[in-house]
């Protein structure tokens, strides 16, 4: 799990049939999460950035019918979800990519060398991106406490046996292995300033975030489905950037988590797809629900301890490398549009209707943010950003 929204930064104002979606916590304000453009918040900060939209989701939206519902697709869930799991014996693990410790001492410092060789010629922005898309992979636990909190769903003893709580407890387990291999190869480059990025990973896992999901699993999988696309989008572009900067291992590695992801994407799109056929209305009141909020990226609470913006800094940086951009997340949704067949969708109410309606035109809206993206990028771009991660290097202008 992974990633960026380089949307954070737009301010989207669609109302939700008559309602503001975003709503401000008072309990926020009074908490140690100062708003962004507070006085108080100064150039070199000591807190983190709050979130810049924060949602209430305290209530459980589901009603008791639905979570039954949910409940009831637990023999379909094992027949047909876990299967996209891998049994961990035929799992690669991030051993199979790292210089090998077990080797003669020469041999292993020899493969230290080689990876530390093949990552010199890496840009510095680029390495900017693949430290946020690791810190991502790295505050999984926020991630699985997400996925716990949705009704009919939770592993409610920890080790549960029912299909959900197998599933939230495997998945996690596939995803550890993305941080763990994405951090080692960086450690091991000698490019990057561990200590600044581990301070990163402490902070963003502190921070946690509402993802807006209000402990609604219809919401909770379209969010899921969206961001596991947005990761393998986001991990295929790093991939194809370091096999053209001559680090054909690390291209590999970008590549393999990017099929993960792939797989996990797979998974959350066909319960996002089963609960369209059982529950049409509801299901697509979730996804419109969710296009509403706009899908935010899990890393967007991100600080170092020093920039209060670092987010926004970073999404600037990957969106004019064109590894995430404000064109995918518009692509992403039309690909949604066109796997769960959103436009053919029958046996709706009139409100579902309505959020077909929404969902299916919103598209060309996004691509017009598009444009406002670009130009903050190319104003970004000769502003000069330095970055923690890569001792206060400018991350945005090249070497
Ligand atoms: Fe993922
Ligand atoms: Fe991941």
């Amino acid at each position: 799990m992974q990633t960026f929204s380089c949307l954070s930064t737009q301010t989207l104002a669609w109302t939700h049939r008559g309602q503001d979606p975003i709503h401000l916590n008072p309990r926020l304000l009074n908490s140690t999460f100062m708003l962004r453009s507070s006085p108080l918040v100064s150039a070199v900060s000591t807190t983190p950035p709050p979130p810049s939209t924060p949602l209430i989701n305290t209530h459980h939206s589901l009603p008791p019918d639905q979570v039954e519902l949910f409940k009831s697709l637990e023999s379909w869930a094992s027949q047909c979800v876990l299967p996209f799991l891998k049994p961990v014996e035929q799992c690669w693990q991030p051993q199979n990519f790292l210089p090998d410790p077990t080797l003669p001492f020469d041999e292993f410092t020899d493969q230290v060398r080689a990876l530390q060789d093949r990552t010199a010629g890496l840009p510095d922005d680029y390495l900017v991106v693949l430290v946020g898309d690791m810190i991502t992979e790295e505050a999984l636990p926020t991630y699985q406490s997400f996925l716990n909190r949705l009704d009919g769903v939770r592993d409610e003893t920890g080790a549960s046996l029912g299909p959900w709580a197998q599933w939230i407890r495997a998945w996690t387990a596939e995803e550890n292995r993305h941080g763990d291999l994405l951090r080692t190869y960086l450690y091991l480059s000698g490019r990057v300033d561990m200590e600044m990025i581990e301070r990163t990973i402490q902070y963003l896992i502190g921070a946690g975030m509402d993802f807006g999901t209000e402990h609604n699993p219809y919401l909770g999988f379209v969010y899921t489905s969206f961001q596991e696309r947005a990761t393998f989008i986001s991990h295929g572009n790093t991939a194809r950037l370091s096999k053209e900067s001559g680090d054909p291992v690390l291209a590999r590695i970008c590549g393999t988590v990017a099929s993960d992801e792939k797989r996990h994407e797979n998974a959350y799109a066909k319960i996002v797809e089963k609960l369209l056929e059982v529950d049409p209305t509801v299901a697509m009141l979730a996804i419109e629900d969710m296009m509403r909020k706009r899908i935010r990226m899990p890393a967007h609470m991100m600080f170092d301890g020093r920039d209060p913006h670092l987010f926004d800094h970073f999404s600037v940086v990957a969106q004019r490398l064109g590894v995430y951009t404000a064109n995918d997340y518009a692509d992403i949704l039309e690909f949604f549009i066109e796997r769960w067949k959103l436009e053919k969708l029958e046996g709706l109410t009139g409100e579902g209707k309505g959020a077909q309606d929404f969902v299916c035109g919103l598209a060309p809206r996004i691509r017009k943010l598009q444009e406002l993206a670009d130009e903050k990028a190319r104003k970004k771009a000769s502003s000069g950003v330095e970055f923690s991660w890569i001792f206060g290097k400018d991350g945005v202008n090249q070497d």
